[in-house]
């Protein structure tokens, strides 16, 4: 595996594979990897010729009161779990080589990049779509793997590649959970002694809606209160924002129909966490994936 720091060795380098007919699949991460990550390089391996992960702690993505500074950064430990998966490049730019001093441009997907985390996190999405961007510009994969986690995240991403006419497909991967259901997140290491038992509270909640839905409960305000209702009695928790969701639009939805999603994002201490489940009617029958 070949670690790459610069756009112009990195551009190159992909530019090359593409020229020699490799199908290249890139999976952006922040690094601090687990096995969410893992997986997403997995299935990009099973997919593609040549496999890029992107580590990159972008500061456009984070608020002026946000974790910039505190989020993990373990490049070493990264490149040893990616070196036994058949990753050809890691790809790890300082932040000058990504933003320049005179850097100045910005990616925004309209109306959804305002919604839920949106309006928990102004900028948030901006700084997503606009790092993206630039990682697809540099990597030209044809293919590029995000985590069902971040739902809304994988959402606008779609958006952006469809609206700009990228030539990558966007693959969503399924949540990787810890065997209590809590989902993987860097961010899980900022959980404090009684924090992290407390933090399974998420998934709890989305199998108290799930167990709703399957006794026939289709009613959006009936499971979003259920959940906010089993959140809240957690001492150690502080909902942000907790609903049930269309999954394209991610506007509230009011009965569970087609595809929805139940979605949240919950203080655990002050550790911000996110989770959701995909609920998808099909021939009448409905289906919960956690
Ligand atoms: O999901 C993440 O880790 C980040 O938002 C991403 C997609 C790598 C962009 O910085």
């Amino acid at each position: 595996m070949e670690l790459i720091h610069t756009v112009d060795w990195m551009n190159q380098v992909a530019r090359q594979a593409r020229t020699d007919g490799a199908i290249v699949g890139l999976v952006p991460t922040m690094g601090a990897l687990h096995d969410g990550h893992l997986s997403l390089v997995r299935a990009a391996r099973d997919e593609c010729s040549s496999v890029v992960v992107s580590v990159f702690v972008n500061p456009k993505q984070f608020g002026p009161t946000e974790d910039f500074d505190r989020y993990p950064r373990t490049l070493d430990a990264d490149r040893a779990a990616l070196e036994p998966l058949g990753v050809g490049h890691l790809f790890a730019p300082p932040v000058e080589e990504m933003y320049p001093s005179d850097f100045s441009s910005a990616v925004l997907v309209e109306g959804l990049s305002e919604r839920l985390e949106g309006r928990s996190r102004p900028g948030h999405f901006r700084g997503v779509t606009t790092v993206v961007l630039k990682l697809f510009e540099i990597v030209q994969p044809s293919y590029a793997y995000f985590g069902r986690k971040d739902a809304q995240q994988a959402r606008i991403i779609r958006q952006m590649t469809r609206d700009l006419n990228l030539d990558t497909q966007i693959v969503v991967c399924p949540i990787v959970r810890e065997p209590d259901g809590l989902a993987l997140s860097s961010r899980n290491s900022y959980l404090q002694g009684p924090e992290r038992a407390a933090a399974t509270v998420l998934h709890r909640s989305l199998a108290a809606v799930r167990e709703r839905i399957e006794r026939g409960e289709r009613r959006a305000d009936v499971l979003a209160d259920e959940m906010r209702a089993i959140l809240s009695a957690e001492p150690l928790s502080a909902i942000d924002y907790a609903e049930i969701v269309d999954a394209d639009t991610f506007e509230p939805a009011m009965r569970v129909h087609g595809s929805c999603l139940a979605v949240m994002a919950v203080f655990i201490g002050s550790t911000r966490l996110i989770d959701n489940m995909l609920i998808e009617e099909r021939d009448g029958r409905i289906t919960c994936t956690l």
